[in-house]
This record gives structure tokens, sequence and C-alpha cells, in this order.
């Protein structure tokens, strides 16, 4: 019996003294020499590269990835390349831990390759990435609002659904506030990844960082959590001191924007980021840009302040024609859009943790009480949005078309179910009573004006 068996058997007879229970999946050092929440990113492009990511408890720091052109015979063990990881270290609450990136470059486009990652006799099992092919052709990908809390009793099944609903999708993207203490592990990071379990290994993740993965001790800077960096290799092609926070990433046809919505920024470093901003939505020559960040564009959550939280942001996405804005934040589902045809801002909440929402007059569809995600499908003059519950029923859907002229025109989907407006758990207990007595008046005018 070689060491991975014994910490196979070790986490098995955990497994069934404490099932479910956080303890199981980590307070065995054995099994945490394995490596483990490991996750494709891209930190260049998806074409030509393939950003991974783990954590090791092990004894040596020292950790590697094996890869090699996937085949369909296990025999492929003479092809196999070997590259050691860079390896950074962090004390966390729960203790010492070793945390893994590799970014692969030089690859083959539309290539599926196998990896594994891991040391000496403790390894990965084998799994595949597919590299982009770099062309126009319809492809989908997902979009999670906040998880965040309960993130791996309730959260994973939102996870779970997208993805056995959406195998193929060529990435998941979150929208930021992925756990509730960006600084911690237990309840946090230790269950957003087993959360995902192998669907990480296997489909990339882009992320923006929420308020928070952000330090959480009142500091003025509002700086991100090392855990950011730890966990996730993102581009390091945005402005300065934001490098795997506000960022960009081309997949085939369209542009994926990052732009840290929380972190305090001088007023020469937001000159800076609008002007970048402004820089990469004027010279993109594809076919769909996605600008991404944490904080809904105003507020949501019936205690919150409705008014428009970036004007610089929605100027800018509004004079370049950018298709949809995708946020979280507000614990709540809408979709609208704010005084002008485009883009789409949506807002979705894909944990369990639910707020009350107040009706503000830009939202075209609104959801509370419901757990959901998206799928969002693009083809050339094509963008098909489909916002499903955690159960995988449609919520919301509609369609944007491009005529030749590049012009966009935007068609809601009919016979959408009635809106869920459902106030959320312990509502008179969260909200002051003027918010709650007004709710029902606010939704039956809200409702009126459709
Ligand atoms: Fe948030
Ligand atoms: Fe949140």
């Amino acid at each position: 019996m070689n060491k991975l068996h014994i910490l196979l058997l070790n986490f098995l007879i955990l497994s069934l003294h404490c099932q479910g229970q956080e303890s199981a999946r980590y307070n065995n050092s054995l099994l945490e020499q394995l490596p483990h929440h490991i996750k494709l990113s891209w930190k260049t492009s998806p074409t030509h590269s393939q950003a991974i990511s783990w954590r090791t408890r092990a004894l040596s720091p020292k950790s590697y990835i094996e890869f090699t052109v996937a085949t369909a015979s296990p025999f492929f063990e003479k092809s196999v390349q070997k590259q050691q990881a860079t390896t950074d270290s962090l004390r966390s609450e729960d203790g010492l831990w070793y945390y893994h990136s590799v970014n692969l470059e030089n690859l083959t486009s539309n290539t599926t390759y196998s990896y594994r990652v891991g040391n000496e006799d403790l390894w990965s099992e084998w799994s595949e990435f597919k590299t982009a092919t770099g062309q126009k052709e319809p492809f989908t990908f997902l979009y999670f609002g906040d998880v965040q809390r309960y993130i791996y009793s309730l959260g994973s099944r939102t996870i779970r659904q997208a993805v056995l609903a959406n195998p193929d999708a060529k990435f998941m993207l979150f929208a930021g506030d992925l756990i509730h203490r960006g600084g911690l592990n237990k309840e946090n990071w230790n269950e957003f990844f087993p959360a995902g379990g192998w669907a990480f290994q296997h489909i990339p993740t882009i992320a923006t960082p929420g308020n928070h993965e952000h330090k959480w001790d009142n500091s003025k800077t509002r700086e991100i959590a090392p855990l950011w960096h730890l966990n996730f290799s993102f581009p390091e092609n945005g402005p300065s001191g934001q490098k795997g926070q506000t960022y960009f990433i081309d997949y085939n046809n369209i542009r994926v924007i990052s732009l840290d919505s929380t972190v305090k920024l001088t007023q020469e470093q937001r000159k800076e980021t609008y002007d970048w901003l402004e820089k990469i939505l004027k010279e993109f020559k594809g076919d769909w840009i996605f600008v991404t960040f944490h904080h809904a564009m105003a507020g949501l959550a019936r205690n919150r302040p409705p008014s428009v939280r970036f004007p610089e942001i929605k100027a800018l996405v509004e004079k370049y024609n950018v298709a949809m804005v995708l946020t979280g934040h507000e614990h709540v589902y809408a979709r609208g859009r704010m005084g002008a045809d485009f883009p789409i801002y949506a807002v979705s909440v894909a944990g369990p943790y639910q707020n009350a929402i107040q009706f503000s007059d830009w939202i075209e569809r609104a959801g509370t009480s419901m757990q959901l995600y998206q799928e969002i499908h693009v083809s050339e003059n094509q963008l098909n949005y489909v916002s499903k519950t955690v159960l995988g029923e449609i919520y919301d859907s509609f369609t944007i078309t491009k005529n030749k002229q590049g012009q966009m025109q935007f068609v809601e989907t009919t016979n959408l179910p009635p809106e869920s407006l459902i106030p959320t758990k312990n509502f008179e207990e969260r909200y002051d009573k003027e918010l709650v007595e007004t709710y029902e008046a606010d939704k039956n005018k809200y409702l009126k004006k459709k």
C-alpha cells in the first residue's frame, strides 16, 4: 500500500465519520498533502495558454505540473512534459499552506490537453482542458452572482446545476463575493473550491473581486486579501496596482473586462483606470464586450441608496456599445437598461443569502428569494442570455442581434414565468419598519407599470 492509498483510506474513514463536514475534508494532515483546490484560469491568451493553480500542505513545498496533448489512449506517459510551479506560502487561520501556480504558454489552439499536478507520489488525477479556437463560432459561458455564504451547503447546487446543464461551457464568470471573508479559509475558500469540485479543474474561471474578497479590517485602502492572488492567476494587463483585479480577457470574438469596484483609488489612479477602460473598449475589433464588476451599477437591496454608483463607467459602457454589464452585490435578481439602449445591466445571486429588493424604475425584470445562474450563448451576430433557477427552470431570457452595420437590437423572450417577488426570510426583522410597510405598494406599482 503506497502513501496515496493510505491517504484515500484515511479520507474514506473520515468521510464516514463526519459526512459533509469540513473537518472530513481538511483536518486530515495526510489528505491535505494531496494537491487540491485545483482550478483553471487565464493569465494570458485563452488560445495559446492555460493557467492552473492549486494548494498543498505537503512536507516539500515544491510542486509540479505534468501535461501533454490528450489522447484517448491512457498510455501517454512518454509524451508528458513536466514544469515546476511557482510556489508561495501563507499562514492563515487554518495553518500554513503552499499555493502553486503555472501558466502554460505556447500551446496549440483548439487542442485538448491532459494534466495533473503534484510531487513524488502525491499527484492529482489527470484532467483535461481545451484551448480556444480563436475563431468566430458559437459558444456558451456561465455567469454567477454572489455565492458567498453557506457555500458548500447551498451555493454548491447552483454551480453543479449550471455545469451539468452546460458541460461545454467555455468558462464560469463569477461577479464577486465568491466567499464571505476573503482572508479566511474556513467556511470560505475551503468551501468554495469543493463546491465546484472537479468542474474547476475542467472549466476555467474568470472572477472579478467583490467587497468580501477585500480585507475586512476597516482599512481605508480596502486592499484585496492575499488569498485572491494566491488562489487565482488572472491577467496582469490592467492599470498599475490592480493586476489580477482589473484586467481583460479576449476569448475568441468576445472581450470580458473585469473592474475591481471595491479597491480605493486616488484621483490619479481613477483617471488611469478610466483611461485604460476607454482605451480597451475603443480598440476592440471583435463582436461582443461584457464588462463585469461586483457592485451593481445602482443599489437594489431595499436599504441601499438607489443612485448610480459609477457614472464614469456608465458613460463609457454606453459610448462604446458594451452589450452587457454583469454584476452582483445586491443579493437579488434584476435586469434592465439605464437611460440608454445598451448595455443591458444584469444583477444576480447564486448563493442562498438574499436581500429584499427596491423596485427602481430601470428594472425590466426582477426576482427575489431565488438561487440563479446565467447561460450566455454567443455567436457572431447573436447573443442569447438565459437566467435559470438552481432547478434549471428558465427565469429570464432575451436575445441581442446585430445587423450588418453592427447595430444591436434587444428582444425579450416571450412567455417568461411570473416574477418571483417574495421578500427575503426574516424581512420584518432585517429591514426598517417603513421599508417593510411600503413593500406591497411598491411591488404593485412596479407590476402595474408593465
Ligand atoms: Fe458585495
Ligand atoms: Fe455579497
